[in-house]
């Protein structure tokens, strides 16, 4: 042997030391956590992945303890041999897996020396975020996002054990590939062998989990990275990694009963959360009307409630206009929440603004009646009628929203799921999920002035819907399918097309000619008109299910080296400029310089 572990051999994790190996002589590895000077007795906590151990140095045994404490310092890296021994009456620290524990130490090697860290590797001090990327090495030996990882692990074992045992195939798909149209911009990568042109990083493998279909695997998955340059929020990272799956001879009930059944063994596995099967299910035209949003958090009740025909012709001429002129006027009754003060009932307003909303009429519940800015507009009737219709009682809150139907929607809906979190209505012990089904097949946009997918351009319309194809097609409804958890879309898939000619005039109804598509995705046409099956399939966001299951507020805390906001990487400095003579090989000259 000639490393400095020598002919040492670990026989233990750190935070696996328990009860059990007391008198036992145990070989333990990891970092120093901190040091303590006891008056007499020394303590070092030793950390490794598993945990926290203990170790004890006794002057009055080891006449060298001293010597040996002081040569450690926070993040070196020490290998020890001690016996285990419990901790004296009073000092046992239940929190702790070793908490029964400590290791008096016989032997110490120093693996190797650390500089001091920019911060504490503890779970109690708060680093700001861009000193933790920077330093993302260090900032992954925090126990907490050491265990995200772990945590996350399990879910990755756990999809490859239920879906080898369902006789899903693990298939790999190309990473340099062509455009995914999946609604993002794409990242490229120029070809020096073919200058001037440029492979697209994959949004998702969605053209070629079809294309293994017509192959006839039947049955694929794969835990894959994909690549969409949009804009980031708290749930969004440019490179992401998905549970993609895709099945033959299936419908949209034969897909959903398989993916549940995966979704129940995460939850027992990583968390041991018993999910009741089957999922509740609620249609999207369903979900608008009552939630405002296409994925409702179904931990709490404040359901949007339509006024339209109630306030018709009333006095309150924003509410009689929005209807008048095509809208709606929707509310939610807050449940005790007449308390709220101005300030609070002004940010509410400037909340919904943002989704467009143009004010945000409110109503107390008082002894007298409503309390309101409004209330002198309406007659006794009229109130009374509404009050019917939301439940109102005395210390309610009552908030409205009138406008055309999209901003109300959103508007009311997003706010709902704010005042969830704001009224700790949300518990994050709390799972709930629901399929969101039969979403419509196109939406106009507007800028474009074309149609365009909801889902992605492959998405099958609904059999009875077919004929809307032709005469309204924005009113045609999709096969397609959501999973919604606790307000969080962890999932979206649908049944494909698999006949070539409506492929075809879905390309027609979306704007795209018959060039245009072929020059996109002509070797799916063409592998469509040689036997392809009818299929279908679904795509889950590994680290948003995650997020959940270790209740992290931030993608980032289960990503290990996530990309910034701005899409950088502060630890690497990706993306990084490149020299000319790069460049000059990939026939590219840039018209911006980095500063
Ligand atoms: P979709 O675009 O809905 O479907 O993506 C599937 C799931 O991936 C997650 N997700 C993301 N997670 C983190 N960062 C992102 N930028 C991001 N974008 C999406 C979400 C989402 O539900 N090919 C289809 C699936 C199919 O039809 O089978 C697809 O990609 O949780
Ligand atoms: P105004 O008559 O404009 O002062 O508005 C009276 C109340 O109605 C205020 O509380 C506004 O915030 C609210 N309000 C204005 N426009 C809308 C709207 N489109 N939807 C709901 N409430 C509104």
């Amino acid at each position: 042997m000639n490393d400095i572990f020598g002919d040492w051999k670990r026989s233990h994790y750190c935070g696996m030391v328990t009860a059990a190996q007391i008198g036992q002589e145990v070989c333990l590895t990891g970092w120093v956590q901190r040091r303590r000077d006891h008056g007499g007795l020394i303590f070092i906590d030793l950390r490794d992945r598993e945990g926290i151990v203990q170790l004890a140095l006794d002057p009055d045994r080891d006449p060298e303890a001293h010597t040996k404490a002081d040569r450690v310092r926070n993040e070196y890296v020490v290998a020890i041999k001690g016996i285990v021994s419990p901790r004296p009456a009073g000092t046992v620290n239940p929190k702790m897996k070793t908490g029964e524990v400590e290791v008096e130490v016989r032997e110490m090697r120093i693996l190797n020396t650390a500089k001091t860290p920019p911060f504490m590797l503890d779970e109690f001090t708060e680093v700001a975020e861009n000193i933790r990327l920077k330093y993302r090495y260090l900032d992954l030996r925090r126990p907490a996002i050491q265990q995200n990882l772990m945590l996350r692990y399990q879910v990755t074992r756990t999809v490859r054990r239920y879906l080898d045992a369902e006789g899903f195939l693990d298939i790999e798909t190309p990473v340099l590939t062509k455009s995914t149209p999946e609604g993002a911009r794409d990242y490229l990568v120029p070809s020096r062998v073919n200058p001037g042109t440029f492979y697209a990083l994959p949004q998702s493998p969605q053209l070629f989990k079809q294309l293994l279909m017509v192959s006839g695997f039947d049955r694929y998955f794969q835990i894959v990275k994909c690549f969409r340059d949009e804009d980031l929020r708290a749930d969004r990272q440019p490179e992401f990694t998905q549970i993609d799956c895709e099945m033959s001879f299936v419908g949209r009930d034969d897909v959903i009963a398989v993916m549940e059944g995966m979704i129940a063994a995460i939850f027992k596995e990583t968390i041991g959360v018993a999910v009741p099967l089957p999922m509740p299910r609620m249609t999207y035209a369903e979900a608008l009307d009552r939630f405002g949003v296409d994925n409702p958090d179904l931990r709490f009740d404040l359901e949007l409630v339509g006024l339209s025909d109630l306030v018709e012709g009333c006095g309150f001429k924003v509410f009689a206009d929005a209807v008048a002129g095509g809208g709606q006027v929707k509310a939610i009754n807050v449940k005790g929440g007449a308390s709220l003060s101005r300030k609070e009932l002004d940010d509410l307003t400037e909340f919904v603004k943002i989704y467009g909303a143009k004010g945000m009429a409110w109503v107390k519940m008082t002894e007298e009646g409503w309390q309101s800015p409004i209330a002198k507009f309406f007659s006794a009737d009229e109130l009374a009628a509404i009050n019917q219709r939301l439940g109102a009682e005395l210390g309610d809150l009552l908030l409205f929203g009138a406008d055309s139907y999209k901003v109300v929607n959103e508007s009311l809906g997003r706010l709902r799921g704010h005042l969830g979190h704001k009224l700790g209505l949300a518990k994050k012990d709390e799972y709930r999920f629901v399929w969101v089904t039969d979403f419509p097949l196109l939406e106009w946009d507007a800028e474009a002035r074309r149609h365009v997918a909801v889902h992605h351009p492959f998405t099958a319309p609904m059999d009875e819907d077919l004929a809307l194809l032709d005469s309204d097609p924005g009113k045609a409804r999709a096969k397609a399918y959501d999973l919604v958890l606790n307000g969080s879309e962890i999932g979206g898939g649908s049944i494909r097309i698999h006949d070539q000619a409506i492929q075809s005039r879905m390309f027609d109804l979306m704007g795209i000619g018959e060039e245009e598509a072929r020059m996109k995705f002509g070797f799916l046409l063409d592998a469509l008109e040689f036997g392809a099956p009818p299929h279908g399939g679904i795509a889950f966001g590994l680290d948003r299910l995650t997020m959940i299951l270790t209740g992290s507020d931030s993608i980032r805390d289960v990503i290990a080296f996530p990309k910034t906001q701005k899409a950088t990487c502060l630890m690497s400095e990706a993306p990084g400029e490149v020299d000319e003579k790069q460049l000059r090989e990939l026939a590219i000259r840039t018209v911006t310089r980095a500063k």
